[in-house]
C-alpha cells in the first residue's frame, strides 16, 4: 500500500488533536486516501515521548529541519503559528518539495504573496482550512464550493474569544475586563488575547478569505481594524433596548466595481439577524456570491478538536492528490502576483451608525448636534434621550460592571442612516469639542441588510 508520510511541526493543542484524529481514525483515512497517512516526524521545543498517543522521543526533534530532509516525509503540517519562525518553516519546506498543511491565518495574511507565490513556483500545495473559522469548512467552500461565483461580500464572526467576551458582556451586564477574564478562566482566550481583543486576529481572517475571494492579496495593511476593549456595557444594554440591537465584532469585505472594501469592527446588529444568536466560541460567516445568493457558515471556531478536524481534512486531500501524483499541477487558490487590488479608503466607507452623545442638559443641545450632523449631510433615522442616570441609581449595587454616570450629564442616542465615514467622524469631532460636551461621544456601526 502506497504511503504518505507527515511531519508535524508543533506539539501543543491542535498538533496533540491532529495526532488523536489520525490514531482513531486511522482506517477511514486510508479509506478515503487510498493509502496509509503515517507520521514520520515530530518536531517540538520539548522532546518527550507521548505513548498514549503513539509518540516515541526518538521520533521527535527540536530542529524542523531535520523534518524538512527526511525524504520519508511528503507534507509538513505547520502548527507554531505567529509570523516567524512559522514563514521561514512553510518556504523552506516548499523549497525542500514538501507540500504544507497550515492552521496558520498569521503568516498567511501578512506574507500571502510569498507563500502562495513559492507555492507555485515550486509545484507544491499549501492548504490551510483551519486557519479561518476553526472546524467550519470555510476555506474550502469558498474556493471550491462557490468557486461559480463572483464574491461580492463577507461578513463575519471570525473570533471566538471576542465572541464570548461579547457574549458575557451583553448578557451579565459584566465590563469589558471582567469578561476578559471570565474567558480566560474559562480556557476560551489565549494566554496573551491581545490579537483577539484588537480585532488583529479577525483581521488576519478576513484577509485570507479576501485574497481568496477576490483573487488577488488583500494586505493586513488594507484592513481597517477597531476591537474591542473600549466597548461599553452601557451601550449594549441602551441599543438593545432602545432600538433592538445585538453587538459583534464582526469582519467586513466587499466589492463594488474593482474597489475592494475591508474593516473589522464591533458593529450592532437587529436583534432579528442569524449572527445574534451566533454565542461563545461558535464562529458564523456569510458569503455572498452573484449567483449563489447568501450562504452561511457556521460551526466551532476555535478548540482543539475542531481545528485538528480541520487540519486532517487537509491532510487527507493533499494526501489523496499524493497518492495520485496530481498534487501541485494544480494551484490551491488562484492567484496572480501582478494584480494589484484597489483598496477603499475608510473615508468612504458607508455605515449606518449608533451614536452616543454624552452633554450637558440645557436647551438647544439636540439642535446643535442635528444642524452639525445636517451641514456634514448625515441623515438622522431615530433620537432617543434615555434617562440613564435615574436607571443606574436604582439599580441593584451588586450587578457588576456598571458603568459610573454624571448625573448632570444626559445621554443622547441617535441613530443614522447610512453615511459615508469621512463625514460622520468630521461631525462627531466637532460635536465634541462644544462646550456643552461632557464626553467623547460613542460612535458604532450598524449593519443592517
Ligand atoms: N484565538 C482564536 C479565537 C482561535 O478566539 O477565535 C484561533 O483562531
Amino acid at each position: 500500500m502506497r504511503t504518505v508520510g507527515l511531519g508535524i511541526i508543533g506539539l501543543g493543542t491542535v498538533g496533540t488533536g491532529v495526532v488523536k484524529i489520525l490514531h482513531s481514525r486511522r482506517a477511514g483515512i486510508t479509506e478515503r486516501v487510498g493509502g496509509e497517512v503515517r507520521v514520520e516526524r515530530f518536531c517540538d521545543k520539548v522532546v518527550s515521548s507521548k505513548p498514549e498517543l503513539g509518540i516515541r522521543a526518538g521520533t521527535v526533534s527540536r530542529d524542523y529541519r531535520e523534518l524538512l530532509a527526511d525524504p520519508k516525509v511528503d507534507v509538513i503540517v505547520e502548527l507554531v503559528g505567529g509570523y516567524e519562525p512559522a514563514r521561514s518553516i512553510i518556504l523552506e519546506a516548499l523549497k525542500a518539495g514538501k507540500h504544507v498543511v497550515t492552521a496558520n491565518k498569521a503568516v498567511l495574511a501578512k506574507h500571502w504573496d510569498e507563500i502562495i507565490g513559492s507555492a507555485q513556483k515550486a509545484g507544491r500545495l499549501v492548504y490551510f482550512e483551519a486557519a479561518v473559522g476553526g472546524g467550519i469548512p470555510v476555506i474550502q467552500g469558498l474556493n471550491e464550493g462557490l468557486a461559480a461565483n463572483r464574491i461580492r461580500r463577507i461578513v463575519g464572526i471570525l473570533n471566538g474569544t471576542t465572541n464570548f467576551i461579547l457574549s458575557k458582556m451583553s448578557e451579565e451586564g459584566l465590563a469589558f475586563d471582567e469578561a476578559l477574564k471570565l474567558a480566560q478562566a474559562s480556557g476560551f482566550a489565549e494566554s496573551d488575547p491581545t490579537f483577539d481583543v484588537q480585532g488583529i486576529d479577525s483581521a488576519h481572517k478576513l484577509a485570507v478569505l479576501s485574497s481568496i475571494a477576490y483573487g488577488g492579496w488583500v494586505k493586513l495593511s488594507d484592513v481597517y481594524t477597531e476591537g474591542i476593549t473600549h466597548v461599553n456595557p452601557l451601550d449594549l444594554e441602551l441599543a438593545r433596548r432602545e432600538f433592538g440591537y445585538g453587538l459583534k465584532l464582526l469582519g467586513i469585505s466587499a466589492e463594488h466595481d474593482g474597489l475592494i472594501e475591508a474593516r473589522v469592527h464591533p458593529a450592532f446588529l437587529p436583534l432579528s439577524h442569524p449572527f445574534t444568536t451566533v454565542k461563545n466560541e461558535y464562529n458564523a460567516i456569510e458569503i455572498v456570491g452573484d449567483a449563489s445568493g447568501d450562504v452561511i457558515f457556521y460551526g466551532k471556531g476555535a478548540g482543539q478538536m475542531p481545528a485538528a478536524s480541520a487540519v486532517v481534512s487537509d491532510v487527507i486531500f493533499l494526501a489523496r492528490q499524493v497518492i495520485e501524483g496530481t498534487a501541485g499541477k494544480l494551484p490551491t487558490v488562484t492567484y496572480d502576483e501582478h494584480k494589484k487590488l484597489r483598496i477603499l479608503d475608510r473615508k468612504d466607507f458607508l455605515s449606518k451608525y449608533y451614536l452616543r452623545f454624552t452633554t450637558k442638559d440645557k436647551p438647544g443641545v439636540l439642535s446643535k448636534i442635528s444642524g452639525i450632523l445636517g451641514e456634514e449631510g448625515v441623515s438622522i433615522s431615530s433620537v432617543y434621550q434615555p434617562m440613564v442616570a435615574d436607571r443606574e441609581s436604582q439599580r441593584p449595587k451588586s450587578v457588576k460592571g456598571r458603568p459610573r454616570t454624571d448625573p448632570h450629564a444626559a445621554h443622547i442616542l441617535l441613530t443614522t442612516h447610512s453615511a459615508p465615514e469621512g463625514h460622520i467622524q468630521k461631525a462627531v469631532q466637532e460635536i465634541d469639542r462644544l462646550p456643552t460636551a461632557c464626553a467623547k461621544t460613542v460612535c458604532i456601526r450598524i449593519e443592517e441588510p
